[in-house]
C-alpha cells in the first residue's frame, strides 16, 4: 500500500503530494504546457466573447499566445500569435474588435481566416499562400470553446465531450450571454490550484460562505464530486442525494454522475447534485440571481459541474453557470480566469444584478487565492516534504496519479508502477 512507504526526495507515491520541484522547476513547467495543451481540450471561453466578424481575444499558456477569432462566415479560429515573417507577436492586447490581423512590426496582414494579404517589399518569387496563419485545433459545443495544439491529429473531441453532453444539454449555453468575467491571477504553480479544486478539506477552515451555500455531508463526500472522498466519508451524503434524486427524476429533470480513475486519457467527471435544502440557486441566500436558462421552467435546486480535465470546469446552476479555466502562465503563476453566464435576453440591472450573480464564486475565489499562494510558498522552503493526503483528498491522489502516468516525458524517478496507483 502507498502511503505506508516514506516518501523520499526525489520520488512520488501515491497518496501523497508531488516532490518540490513539480511544483516549480521550469523544464517541468514547459513540460507540463506541453502535456496539457497536446492531450487535452482545453475550454477557453464561451463563444459570446466575440460576436461579431472581427471580434478577437488572446488565450495564454506557457509561452503560446492564440488568437481566438471570429472571421466573417461566422466561423471562429485559434491562430497562433506569430507572424510568419520574423515572429513578432501580431495582436498585442488581449481582446479587441480588427478588420484584419495588421503585424505591428513590418505590417504584414492577415485576413480573419488566417491568409496573409498583404507584405510588401518581398522578392517577386515570394508566396503568400504558403506563409498562412500556423493554427491549432478549434471546436465550439455548446457555446464553449475548446481548444487543442497538438502538432499533427488532436485527441478526439467526440470521445472527449459525449459523456458530458446530457449534463449541458438542459443549461442552454449555446444561446447564453456573459455577465461578468474575472481573472484571478495567483502566484502559484498550476497543480496547486487544481489540487485546491479537488478537495473541499479546506472548505471549512477557510470557506465560511461556501459553506453556508452548500450541504456539509455533500461537501464532505462530493466537495470535489465524484471520487471527492474515501473510506465512511464517501458515504456521507448517499441518503440526502437519493431523496433528491427521486424528487428530481420524478420532476423530469437530469440525474447523476460519472467519474474517471487515473487510467483515463481524460481525467473527466460529471454530476448533478443539490445544493442545499431551500437553496434553489448558487447564490449566498438560495435565491435567483437571474432568469432561469435552457429548458428549465421551474427550480430543482440543483447543480450540474462537468470537469473537462483538470484545469477546465463547469458548475451551473438553473439560472447561471460559471465557466474555470486555470490557465498554467509560469512555473509559479496560473490565471483563474472565471466567466459568469446568464441567459442571451437578460439585462444587467433589471433581470440580474452582477454583484448577487458572483457573490459565492467571487468571495471563494479571492480566498482560494490566498490559501493557494501560501501553499507554493511553503512548498518552495528546502524543508518541504510531500505530505500524505486525507480522507477528503481522495480526488487529489487520484489526479496527482493521473498526471504522473499520463504526462510525457516520464520521470527517470517514476519507476516502480506500484507507488504510483491506488492500491486495488
Ligand atoms: S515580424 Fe511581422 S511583419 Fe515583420
Ligand atoms: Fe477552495
Amino acid at each position: 500500500m502507498g502511503d505506508t512507504i516514506s516518501p523520499t526526495a526525489a520520488g512520488y507515491i501515491y497518496g501523497r503530494s508531488l516532490p518540490q520541484r513539480f511544483y516549480c522547476n521550469d523544464t517541468i513547467f514547459n513540460e507540463d504546457v506541453n502535456f496539457l495543451s497536446q492531450t487535452q481540450w482545453l475550454l477557453v471561453d464561451h463563444s459570446a466573447r466575440i460576436p461579431q466578424a472581427g471580434d478577437y481575444f488572446l488565450f495564454k499558456c506557457g509561452k503560446e499566445s492564440l488568437i481566438i477569432v471570429r472571421d466573417r462566415s461566422d466561423e471562429i479560429h485559434a491562430f497562433y500569435n506569430v507572424c510568419r515573417h520574423r515572429g513578432s507577436l501580431i495582436c498585442l492586447e488581449p481582446t479587441g474588435h480588427v478588420k484584419a490581423l495588421t503585424c505591428p512590426y513590418h505590417a504584414w496582414t492577415y485576413d480573419l481566416s488566417g491568409r496573409l494579404i498583404g507584405a510588401s517589399s518581398m522578392p517577386s518569387e515570394f508566396d503568400k499562400t504558403a506563409h498562412a496563419l500556423k493554427r491549432a485545433h478549434l471546436r465550439v459545443e455548446s457555446g464553449l470553446i475548446f481548444v487543442n495544439m497538438a502538432d499533427g491529429e488532436p485527441p478526439s473531441f467526440e470521445r472527449f465531450i459525449e459523456r458530458h453532453r446530457p449534463f449541458l444539454a438542459p443549461h442552454g449555453f449555446d444561446t447564453a450571454k456573459i455577465a461578468v468575467q474575472m481573472v484571478y491571477p495567483t502566484e502559484a504553480n498550476w497543480k496547486l490550484v487544481v489540487e485546491n479544486f479537488l478537495e473541499c478539506y479546506h472548505c471549512k477552515p477557510a470557506h465560511a460562505t461556501y459553506c453556508a451555500v452548500h450541504s456539509a455531508d455533500k461537501l464532505l463526500s462530493l466537495g470535489a464530486g465524484p471520487g471527492s472522498a474515501s473510506g465512511d466519508l464517501a458515504t456521507k451524503f448517499d441518503a440526502e442525494l437519493a431523496e433528491w434524486e427521486q424528487a428530481t427524476r420524478t420532476a423530469g429533470q437530469l440525474v447523476g454522475m460519472f467519474g474517471d480513475d487515473v487510467d483515463a486519457a481524460y481525467f473527466q467527471g460529471s454530476s448533478r447534485t443539490p445544493i442545499q435544502k431551500g437553496f434553489l440557486t448558487e447564490s449566498v441566500d438560495g435565491k435567483p440571481v437571474a432568469p432561469l436558462m435552457g429548458s428549465y421552467v421551474a427550480y430543482d435546486g440543483g447543480q450540474t459541474a462537468c470537469s473537462f480535465n483538470p484545469i477546465s470546469y463547469v458548475m451551473a446552476s438553473n439560472d447561471h453557470a460559471v465557466l474555470f479555466l486555470f490557465a498554467p502562465r509560469g512555473p509559479l503563476r496560473t490565471d483563474v480566469i472565471t466567466t459568469w453566464l446568464v441567459r442571451e435576453d437578460a439585462v444587467a440591472g433589471r433581470d440580474y444584478d452582477s454583484a448577487h450573480l458572483t457573490k459565492v464564486w467571487d468571495v471563494t475565489l479571492k480566498e482560494d487565492k490566498t490559501i493557494t499562494e501560501n501553499n507554493q510558498r511553503g512548498v518552495l522552503s528546502r524543508h518541504y516534504e510531500p505530505g500524505l493526503h486525507s480522507l477528503h483528498e481522495k480526488r487529489i491522489s487520484d489526479f496527482v496519479a493521473w498526471y504522473m502516468l499520463h504526462r510525457r516525458p516520464t520521470p527517470t524517478d517514476m519507476v516502480d508502477e506500484d507507488r504510483i496507483r491506488p492500491a486495488s
